[in-house]
């Protein structure tokens, strides 16, 4: 479709759909959208549970699979039970996501394409989604009407600005070429609960942290003409050498931020700050058909090293409950659907029906912000992105597809992938699973899946850790990220790097900077001959 096509298509379908989705939405429904647009970051439930979110999330887990028989229970114990032999690969280690992995042509568009198991409707849909995930939204009132409402404040004008080409984004600093790219690098700012009543908010999950009271949960570092940005990231990085076994050395490049030309006056002076860069798209819907009851086994099981994963709970928009924290760097936000609403609510300043306030983040201290015209148009319904449009980026970011993986059967690979399990990288990086069968879609259901991680959180040290805790993660924890299509970054973003705010420039470098629960399985790396270093990143890169 011509992207002309595409935009008069989508107006369409929001002209007609979309009364129909708001008259038939119940009013406490609607209710807790209003409750949760108040903070768009943390959305809550009218009234949050009188006990704490842990406890809550613990009350209501699922910790059983009801999805299946006890005879495919069985068969799917036996094939995501770890391997013990590293002569070959194993079967379906190729098709890394199922039926849904593709295996298109290595170049550059690789983490762009849809699963391979959706139909042709899901196809097209996948399209129209694909165009709103490129678009570029502009501010109002402008004569482009179906792309307006950007801002007041914003972090990107689209959300393929910071997942660039569906994969990661780029920090600046390592390259000054790349400075127009600083984009995809959000921070977050918090500031230190004190008062009986934040730290209840925090306890019940109301909140996940103290956002600063001027500035919000995270800095914008543009706005619309005639408001001023909150402010520009700057960063420094100090270089920090690692000795290794066998003569060789690393450096490591240690960061440090500023946040300058400041434009809302000072910030707090307890301002805490937790940077962190747009992370890929692959493989997202899968993850989130994964049951909850093999995750939460994931928590409990022994995986030596004193490994201990612990799961965040955090409250669905959607239901107002407690759910399983998957996505983000801490495990932040429970589904999709919802991390892309709150992307366009806090990054592009965008209403949409879970975050309906036109002003994104605006803060009750940045009066001006509220007298700038918004996006939303009475003809479309009552937000900037309105539901429909909302179902088809959820659609298109449930659904870009993994890449099957290279060289599975290469000896050096094959001995990269002994190394990776004897340093015991899988005790968070967890193998397989294999997908709900009645997951919400169907091009997810009951797929043998490698994505290489638990969505648990893991205190990482003193390396990584940074104060901002978010929900039930600590300013140490990070969620083990998936490692699946790894080893394609660069070829998709030639300056991508990896961890949560992008400081490792190598996969040795993100392996090399793991601390806290992982530092023995780190230390076995750095006592590694180079030949074995070498094979371990031979075989992430086949990923
Ligand atoms: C300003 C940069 C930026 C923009 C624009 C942006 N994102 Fe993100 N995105 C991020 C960052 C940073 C994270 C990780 C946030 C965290 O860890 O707290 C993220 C995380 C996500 C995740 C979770 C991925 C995972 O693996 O856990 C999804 C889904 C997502 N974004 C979708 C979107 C969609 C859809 C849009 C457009 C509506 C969008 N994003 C726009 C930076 C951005
Ligand atoms: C205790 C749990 C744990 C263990 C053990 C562990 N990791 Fe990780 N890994 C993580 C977490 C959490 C992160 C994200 C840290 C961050 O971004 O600050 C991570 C990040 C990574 C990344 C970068 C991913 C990205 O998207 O940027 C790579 C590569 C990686 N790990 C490889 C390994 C290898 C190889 C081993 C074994 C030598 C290993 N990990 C052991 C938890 C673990």
């Amino acid at each position: 479709m011509k992207p002309v096509m595409v935009a008069a298509a989508l107006a369409a379908l929001a002209a007609v759909t979309h009364g129909a989705a708001s008259a038939a939405q119940p009013a406490q429904e609607r209710a807790q959208q209003h409750e949760a647009a108040r903070d768009p970051n943390v959305p809550a439930g009218p009234s949050p549970a009188p006990q704490g979110i842990a406890e809550a999330g613990e009350a209501a887990a699922k910790r059983k699979r009801t999805d299946l028989n006890p005879k495919d229970q069985a068969r799917v114990r036996q094939v995501t039970q770890a391997t013990d032999d590293f002569s070959r690969a194993e079967p379906f280690e190729l098709m890394q996501a199922g039926a849904a992995t593709v295996r298109p042509l290595i170049n550059a568009d690789i983490f762009s394409l849809p699963s391979a198991t959706l139909d042709f409707e899901g196809r097209q849909r996948f399209q129209m989604g694909n165009s709103l995930f490129r678009k570029d939204w502009v501010s109002s009132p402008s004569s482009t009407q179906a792309s307006d409402g950007l801002g007041p404040l914003f972090n990107a004008r689209s959300c393929q600005a910071c997942h660039v080409k569906d994969g990661r984004g780029t920090v600046p600093g390592f390259d000054p070429v790349e400075r127009s790219d600083a984009v995809a690098l959000l921070m977050r700012l918090a500031v230190p609960a004190l008062t009986e009543a934040d730290l209840r908010r925090i306890h019940t999950g109301e909140i996940h942290f103290l956002p600063d009271p001027v500035y919000g949960v995270q800095l914008q570092n543009f706005a619309v003409a005639g408001l001023p940005a909150e402010g520009s990231l700057e960063i420094a990085y100090t270089p920090v050498e690692v000795k290794l076994n066998g003569g060789e050395t690393a450096t490591l490049m240690r960061p440090a931020y500023r946040i300058g030309n400041l434009g809302y006056g000072p910030m707090r002076a307890d301002v805490q700050m937790s940077p962190r860069l747009a992370p890929p798209m692959i493989g997202l819907g899968l993850l989130e058909a994964v049951h909850e009851a093999d995750i939460l086994a994931n928590a409990t099981a022994d995986h030596g090293d004193g490994v201990r994963g612990k799961p965040n709970w955090v409250i669905d928009a959607r239901t107002g409950k407690p759910a399983l924290g998957r996505f983000n760097w801490k495990a932040s936000q429970p589904t999709v659907e919802q991390q892309s609403a709150v992307a366009f609510s806090n990054d592009m300043g965008l209403s949409t029906p879970m975050f309906p306030s036109h002003y994104g983040e605006c803060t009750p201290a940045q009066a001006e912000c509220f007298k700038m015209p918004h996006g939303a148009q009475p003809h479309l319904g009552e937000h900037e992105v309105p539901g429909p449009l909302m179902d088809l980026v959820a659609d298109y970011a449930t659904n870009l597809a993994v890449p099957q993986r290279r060289d599975v059967d290469d000896a050096r690979v094959l001995a990269g992938k002994k190394l990776f399990y004897e340093a015991n990288c899988v005790a968070c990086h967890v193998p397989k699973y294999v997908t709900r069968r009645d997951a919400a879609r169907p091009e997810h259901r009951f797929q043998l899946i490698w994505p290489y991680t638990d969505m648990l959180l893991h205190d990482m040290g003193d390396g990584l850790a940074d104060d901002v805790s978010e929900g039930l993660a600590s300013g140490r924890d990070w969620r083990t990220p998936p490692l699946w299509g790894i080893g394609l970054t660069k070829t998709v973003n030639p300056n991508a790097t990896w961890l949560h705010d992008g400081r490792a420039r190598t996969l040795l470098e993100a392996v090399l900077w793991h601390g806290g629960e992982a530092q023995p399985a780190r230390d076995r790396v750095v006592n590694m001959t180079p030949e074995e270093r070498a094979d371990l990143v031979r075989f992430l890169e086949s990923l």
